[in-house]
């Protein structure tokens, strides 16, 4: 499969360090695909590599280029994942455990398969995808572009959050939202609970990407690691990381 003509960067290796700076030996893939630039042709080779189920799902959404954006997270899932783990089967199969429906590799993978951990988003233009074998990992993408309605901050954020966001004068309301809010979704992802936690209870901030106020849910902030970055095509790109044997390690 010759993947050099297609729209994207690539898979980026985040290597984690312990404390005393070495390599700790875990690592995180992370990638984005923008979609309006792909063919026809790498349309076709993406749907083949979906589950029955995915391809029924793909066929529920009214535009296509919502469809169009949902095989092509499926499929850059299966890439990374052979990219990252190339013991598994390929394509990898792929469903909800049920609990808080975060999807998980299905059963017939062998034990390594076990500790993999990954996470999807989609947006109307671009998909990104996040691996990892030791880290529980959570990954959202949002077009920086989007109008929030400000009422929403009141609904979402903590009062930490409430208080960063009214002092940021650099960042237009939209744009300081958006940085919030995909590192708290991203948060969310990689617990595995979506936004059925209530998301008052525990605090993010950007720039750097932290854990402010941990909760019991979320354990220590130690644990925790990040990136954050704009797109130059314009999408803000959140990914957060759970180091699941409790040493910290840093990006
Ligand atoms: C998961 C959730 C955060 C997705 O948010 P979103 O911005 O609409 O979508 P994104 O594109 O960023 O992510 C979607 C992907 O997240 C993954 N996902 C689904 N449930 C998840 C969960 N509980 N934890 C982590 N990831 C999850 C799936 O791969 C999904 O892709 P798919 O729908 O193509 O299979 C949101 O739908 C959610 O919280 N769902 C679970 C809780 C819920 O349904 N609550 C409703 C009542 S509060």
């Amino acid at each position: 499969m010759d993947d050099s003509t297609w729209p994207w960067a690539g898979i980026a290796r985040l290597v984690l360090h312990s404390d005393n700076g070495e390599a700790s030996g875990s690592s995180i893939d992370v990638s984005t695909l923008p979609t309006d630039a792909l063919s026809v042709e790498q349309m076709e080779l993406f749907r083949s590599w979906l589950s029955d189920h995915e391809t029924v799902r793909a066929e529920r959404f009214l535009h296509a280029e919502d469809r169009r954006d949902f095989v092509a997270a499926h499929a850059l899932l299966r890439l990374q994942l052979r990219h990252h783990f190339s013991e598994l089967p390929f394509p990898a199969r792929i469903g909800a455990d049920g609990q808080g429906g975060k999807p998980r590799l299905l059963a017939g993978h062998d034990s390594d398969g076990a500790a993999v951990d990954f996470n999807i988003s989609h947006t109307r233009g671009m998909v990104a995808c996040v691996t990892a074998g030791d880290h529980d990992v959570g990954i959202d993408c949002e077009p920086l572009a989007r109008t929030v309605d400000a009422g929403l901050a009141e609904v979402c954020f903590s009062e930490l959050e409430c208080r960063w966001l009214k002092t940021q004068s650099s960042l237009t309301p939209s744009s300081a939202f958006l940085h919030l809010w995909t590192l708290k979704e991203a948060v969310t992802k990689a617990l595995g609970t979506g936004l059925a936690i209530d998301l008052k209870t525990f605090s993010v901030l950007p720039f750097p990407p932290r854990i402010m106020e941990p909760s019991p849910e979320i354990g220590a902030h130690r644990r925790w690691s990040f990136r954050q970055w704009v797109s130059n095509d314009g999408f803000i790109v959140a990914m957060a990381a759970r180091s699941r044997n409790g040493q910290p390690e840093h990006l």
